[in-house]
């Protein structure tokens, strides 16, 4: 077993073997879930719960297959119908649910750190679809396999990253993952969407976009994240598509394989060009959202591995 983790919070806390070992069990799941047939009893018997306080379409839909096709009993609290709206903290929620004995809390937060909390109070697995600024682990994770798939490999690749780096939890995840993958990470947007603490990642950063993406393997292109805006980052749509939205002129200059990425959702002729979203020489939208099902299944799967050895051994 090379996947240690009783949670998974975050990208930072995992070793490269244990972000292999998640991607190679996503590759058969992958292959299961292109099958007539895609169930599975990897998590039968358990219980998941699914606590999204914000806004998802790929996520959530994505962990509710997931763990369906795995065999498990799933919930989806309906958050806005909670007792959330009558006071209730996010702790004493999770003590409420923790006391119904899940195996599984998939939770999404606006609250960078709140997942982690939660995760404190609980004794059943806690996944993080997103908290905050800080980390979205599993989206990182069906990047890299999308990459991996596209490219033969996860290593020594020319990867842009590029938009709104200061808000995205996206790319975050993506540059801690990335990098411990020992690939070259160029970050592109303007200044002010930009935090130089990214240099100290190793990354290169570009206020240019033909510079920026000279070259590279893979384009990831972000949404301007307004809900996390508190000013104004950008002078207007139209002049930030004109600088940074990716078309076909600013792709020419990457190399002529290079794939297109975006965690979704999109905001087209914003961030990026309608026909280069759907360019399927180029883009790889599509096939990220079908990965992101395989890598929540691997995830689970192997959290609840870990989870029966626990109890096997009394921890
Ligand atoms: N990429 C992503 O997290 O999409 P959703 O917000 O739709 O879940």
């Amino acid at each position: 077993m090379t996947f240690r983790q009783k949670h998974l919070l975050g990208i930072e806390p995992l070793h490269p073997t244990e972000i292999t070992a998640i991607l190679d069990l996503a590759d058969k799941y992958a292959d299961l879930n292109r099958q007539s047939i895609k169930h599975s009893d990897a998590l039968t018997g358990l219980t998941q719960i699914n606590m999204f306080f914000e806004n998802s379409t790929r996520t959530q839909a994505s962990f509710e297959i997931a763990g369906k096709r795995l065999g498990a009993d799933v919930m989806n609290m309906a958050m806005q119908a909670s007792s959330i709206k009558k006071g209730e903290t996010l702790i004493d929620t999770a003590l409420t649910l923790n006391a119904m004995h899940p195996d599984l809390l998939v939770v999404r937060h606006p609250h960078s750190g709140a997942v982690d909390l939660l995760s404190q109070k609980v004794n059943c697995a806690v996944l993080n679809a997103g908290d905050g600024r800080h980390e979205h682990p599993t989206q990182a994770l069906l990047d890299a396999l999308t990459i991996r798939r596209r490219k033969g490999r996860l290593h020594r690749l020319n990867i842009a990253i590029c938009g709104d780096i200061a808000h995205s939890r996206v790319a975050r995840s993506n540059i801690i993952l990335l990098g411990k993958m020992e690939n070259r990470i160029r970050l592109i947007g303007p200044p002010t969407l930009l935090p130089s603490q990214f240099r100290e990642f190793g990354c290169e950063v570009y206020d240019d976009m033909n510079e920026g993406l000279k070259d590279v393997d893979v384009v990831m292109m972000l949404r301007l994240q307004r809900e996390r805006m508190d000013g104004g980052f950008i002078p207007s749509e139209r002049e930030y598509y004109h600088r940074f939205g990716l078309d076909a002129e600013k792709l020419a200059n990457a190399k002529d394989d290079a794939i297109v990425m975006h965690p979704g959702p999109m905001n087209r002729g914003v961030e990026i060009d309608g026909d280069i979203a759907d360019d399927i020489n180029r883009s790889v939208i599509q096939e990220q959202v079908e990965m992101g099902v395989a890598v929540r299944m691997a995830a689970m799967d192997l959290l609840a591995q870990n989870q029966r050895e626990a109890r096997m051994q009394g921890v």
